[in-house]
């Protein structure tokens, strides 16, 4: 019977990736028999990734340069009801001088992080990715400031930004509702993202694995939708409970599933650019180079100064926040090392 179980989860897994894509249902019998075919589609995840972007996994300089945010995300650490968090905000000068270091370290990517933080203008946002693109012209810039107007993006672009991150943080609008106030719309942000592309940028979308009221038929959902979206990277970390939120006696997510998901992510879209996130290895001292296993290429290491990183509280106990925090790239240099990959200076393009 479980033999028989395991040869048609390895069948679905062999399609997948030979056409790039399931049916719902198929994506759903293969996440309720995860454990049957894990190791199978890992090693499947991988191959597919090293035929594209080989051993490389590219790493891209995260700048964390304000927790202020107008939001009220359920889950979110530095949610505005959050009256413990210790709110920050880096100058323009901290900013670019973040980028420089992370330049001399070998980044050529640098992504600007922040919650949804009305002091940054359009036109104060203009002007450091203008300096920071006059500085370094070799370098990608990624924004992750949250939802804002077609006209707001199409300026950030015009400035100098090349691609956006903002993650759907679920496909389905009756959970989106379950993590979110009532005034934040699931529909809008799906437009933010058609915007996004529409306008050039290279876009990464991405969910919580585990958050609360998931379920199964939600996580196959997942895949369609983003076998429709088409995104340039997928951001996928599990879902972590922070102390002073609403979910904080939630559920944590699971490496497993986390896994999992990334695997399947990787043969949908072969070419996508797949972080090993921070919240992976927050739960699982491994979780990165699990992920790189599973198909993951790409990791985001902390440029923020180490004064303010243990404020970018969005989930508890994340890790490289310490005193340690300024060696975190050495660190993972020899760690990814241990997975066979190795990590590269490259701007790390999505190949089509
Ligand atoms: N656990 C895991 N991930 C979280 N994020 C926010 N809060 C949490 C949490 N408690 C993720 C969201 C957001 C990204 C910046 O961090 O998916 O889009
Ligand atoms: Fe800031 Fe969710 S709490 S965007």
């Amino acid at each position: 019977m479980q033999k028989q179980l395991t040869a048609t989860c390895n069948n679905l897994i062999d399609k997948l990736r030979k056409e790039e894509k399931l049916t719902y249902e198929e994506y759903l019998f293969l996440i309720k028999n995860k454990d049957l075919c894990k190791e199978y589609l890992y090693k499947n995840s991988r191959q597919v990734c090293d035929s594209i972007y080989g051993k490389k996994i590219y790493i891209r300089g995260l700048i964390e340069f304000t927790n202020y945010c107008k939001n009220d995300c359920l889950y979110c650490g530095i949610r505005r009801s959050n009256k413990n968090a210790d709110r920050y905000r880096l100058t323009k000068e901290q900013i670019i001088d973040c980028a420089d270091q992370g330049y001399e370290l070998g980044f050529r990517t640098f992504v600007l992080q922040g919650g949804e933080d009305l002091f940054f203008t359009d036109e104060i946002l203009e002007e450091i990715l203008k300096e920071i693109k006059s500085r370094h012209p070799d370098c990608a810039i990624t924004l992750s400031i949250g939802e804002r107007s077609f006209e707001s993006y199409k300026k950030l672009k015009q400035a100098g930004a090349d691609r956006y991150l903002l993650r759907h943080e679920t496909a389905t609008k009756s959970h989106y509702e379950k993590l979110h106030p009532e005034e934040m719309s699931f529909d809008n942000r799906v437009n933010c993202l058609h915007e996004l592309k529409e306008l050039g940028y290279q876009v990464g979308a991405g969910f919580m694995v585990g958050s609360p009221y998931q379920t199964e038929e939600n996580l196959a959902a997942e895949l369609l939708f983003l076998k429709e979206l088409q995104p340039h990277m997928v951001g996928i970390g599990p879902f972590v409970p922070h102390k002073d939120t609403p979910f904080k006696d939630k559920l944590q997510g699971t490496v497993d599933m986390t896994l999992f998901m990334l695997g399947l992510i990787r043969l949908t879209l072969p070419h996508v650019l797949l972080p090993a996130t921070t919240a992976l290895g927050t739960i699982d001292p491994l979780g990165r180079e699990k992920g790189i296993n599973a198909g993951a290429n790409v990791l985001m290491p902390n440029l923020s100064p180490t004064n303010v990183r243990k404020k970018y509280m969005l989930y508890d106990n994340k890790i490289c926040t310490g005193d340690e925090a300024a060696q975190c790239i050495e660190c993972l240099k020899q760690r990814v090392s241990k997975t066979g990959c190795e990590i590269v200076v490259d701007r790390g393009d999505y190949k089509n």
